[in-house]
């Protein structure tokens, strides 16, 4: 198997090694700012990072999403403007909020910031007056399950073979409040 890995890490971009440590990036203060079609190059290597086992989306899909007038796209950035951070969101005809992507950079995990863009997502879609926000995750992200969970989401339904490669998949759904239930956890101090 580690020959396999060596291979495969022949194959990827550096950037997207598993193998790699982490070297947990110098704090900084964040802000979130909106993501859009000028920042497509640099997310789409920050979604190659996150995503390392090819469930990354393309470029025509960041296209595509960076540019549908019912998409809220955002990025959390550093104080030198680095993207740490992306969340895209869709909007169906009938009011209800998807999460189709949400990701953070590697060295900049554990400091709230995926909790920050789920935050302010949720005021965005409450100030359009929209009801509620899904998304799917796979079975074994647990990581995500338990991210999304202390944001207040609940696991509705178990989506059998889901993914690709077969995986099952949890949908789960909350009620937007305006970030209330995030936010209360963001009060805490800076995480580093
Ligand atoms: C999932 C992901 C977005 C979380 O980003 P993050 O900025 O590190 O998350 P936060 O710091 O906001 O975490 C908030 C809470 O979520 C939970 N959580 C986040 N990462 C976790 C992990 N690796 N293990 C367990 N719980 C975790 C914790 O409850 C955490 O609070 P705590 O740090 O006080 O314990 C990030 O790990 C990632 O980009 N993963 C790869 C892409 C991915 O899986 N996206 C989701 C697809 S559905």
């Amino acid at each position: 198997m580690a020959f396999l890995q060596t291979i495969r890490n022949l194959l990827l971009p550096f950037a997207s090694r598993e193998d790699v440590p982490v070297v947990p990036a110098p704090m900084t203060a964040y802000s979130v700012r909106p993501l859009t079609e000028t920042d497509l190059d640099e997310v789409l290597r920050l979604n190659l990072r996150c995503f390392v086992n090819g469930e990354n989306y393309t470029k025509h899909t960041f296209n595509y999403l960076l540019t549908q007038p019912n998409a809220l796209c955002y990025q959390i950035a550093t104080a030198e403007r680095a993207m740490a951070g992306f969340i895209c969101v869709l909007v169906a005809e009938n009011g209800a909020a998807h999460v189709t992507t949400i990701g953070v950079a590697p060295e900049h995990r554990r400091r709230g910031l995926a909790e920050k863009l789920l935050t302010h997502v949720d005021t965005a879609l409450f100030e359009k007056g929209v009801g509620s926000i899904m998304l799917e995750v796979r079975v074994s992200n647990r990581a995500a399950q338990q991210l999304y969970l202390s944001c207040g989401f609940s696991i509705v339904q178990r989506l059998s073979s889901y993914y690709n490669n077969g995986e099952d998949g949890f949908l789960m759904v909350k009620a937007v409040d305006g970030g209330g239930e995030a936010r209360t956890r963001n009060d805490r101090p800076e995480r580093g």
